[in-house]
């Protein structure tokens, strides 16, 4: 059955996959939603968006993407709230990376009401697909392709737009270990660290191997040229607590994601008057912090994990270890207060969450 839907022309599929989910015991990942968004660029326009059955990708062996890389991605999350209204938290922020991604990597930008409008009708197409068992949520995935079927090197003309999505259930934040990388680099001044472009995880996986066989859980990536100022961990940005202030790595040097659970943390701490400073932090002032006690907490802020404590950070030789949770006094609660706005237990202040209806 064909239907229109505002601007989104959506063809449904006739059986659904739901079944396959037990909201009890989500597998991250396993089963995707019934639908798929898909929009194609070509000869300089994009072509409506459409909603259709979730299905494989049919293409060319030449397809630009698979030889020269040119792929970007986002990470969003739904949520669904007590009273069954579903949410997404802060997409318009992740449109804008999108593009600042796309432009990086010499990709079309996709246009707004492509990319927000198909991901409200197709979140809304799939709302039964909403987990709404407790910390859980819909992980929505936008992302674009090269799709030019050539195997020279040129700037791509063709690109595929697409959004999948699949349930995550209540992610358990065991404590961390880190291991303080300073041997392999993620990003350098005028790369592409800033951007959500796939050859950055694909370049930190073996590194990222390497120190899990050591019994460590991420890296914490210093910068690519001296080796000495902090930048981020895996798939998050880094916050420290030392004596009473909160520091972070500043973004100006475009080496960083711009996390927005990392703008939102900023946002609330600032909210509560906890002194926080974006700057430049090296891990020389980590690891004397550690030694005179005054590092109080350590943790990272992403979409996956939203706040990951870290107990521990291993640099060369040396093991920071971090106080007992039990005593960590902003963190947790920092945690709490997201997660409470986004199931709609807390006032949304800060106009963070798009509602689907
Ligand atoms: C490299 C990297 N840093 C930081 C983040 C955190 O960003 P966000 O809070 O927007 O998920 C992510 C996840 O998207 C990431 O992949």
């Amino acid at each position: 059955m064909n239907t229109t839907n505002m601007t989104t022309k959506i063809n449904r599929a006739t059986t659904s996959r739901i079944d396959q989910v037990d909201e009890n015991d989500i597998k991250f990942a396993s089963v995707y939603s019934d639908h798929m968004l898909v929009s194609d660029y070509d000869d300089g326009a994009w072509q409506d968006a459409e909603i259709v059955p979730f299905d494989n990708l049919s293409m060319h062996p030449a397809t630009t993407f698979i030889h020269y890389g040119q792929a970007i991605f986002e990470g969003i999350k739904a949520y669904k709230t007590a009273d069954g209204k579903v949410r997404v938290f802060r997409p318009q922020d992740n449109f804008r990376r999108f593009n600042l991604s796309a432009k990086r990597m010499a990709m079309a930008e996709v246009p707004e009401h492509i990319f927000m409008n198909g991901l409200h009708d197709l979140i809304s197409s799939d709302k039964d697909w909403v987990p709404s068992t407790e910390g859980s949520s819909l992980y929505i995935r936008p992302f674009m392709f090269a799709a030019d079927e050539f195997i020279g090197i040129k700037p791509p003309t063709k690109f595929k737009f697409m959004i999948i999505t699949t349930p995550a259930g209540a992610y358990y934040n065991k404590p961390i270990r880190i291991y303080v990388q300073d041997k392999y680099c993620r990003a350098f001044p005028g790369g592409v660290g800033f951007a959500k472009a796939a050859g950055n995880y694909g370049a930190a996986m073996q590194p990222t191997v390497e120190v899990q066989d050591q019994g460590f859980d991420q890296n914490l990536w210093l910068d690519g040229i001296e080796k000495k100022y902090i930048q981020e961990i895996g798939t998050m940005n880094v916050f420290f607590v030392v004596g009473d202030k909160v520091i972070t790595p500043s973004l100006e040097d475009g080496t960083i994601l711009n996390g927005f659970t990392r703008a939102s943390v900023i946002q609330l701490l600032k909210d509560r008057n906890i002194e926080i400073e974006e700057r430049k932090i090296s891990i020389d002032e980590i690891v004397e912090a550690s030694k005179s006690g005054e590092l109080k907490e350590a943790f990272g802020a992403g979409t996956a994990a939203v706040i990951a404590p870290i107990a521990e950070m291993h640099y060369q030789g040396t093991d920071m270890v971090l106080p007992a949770q039990e005593e960590w006094q902003i963190s947790p609660s920092i945690k709490q207060e997201l997660a409470d706005i986004r199931y709609g237990k807390a006032e949304d202040k800060h106009n963070w969450m798009f509602d689907i209806n």
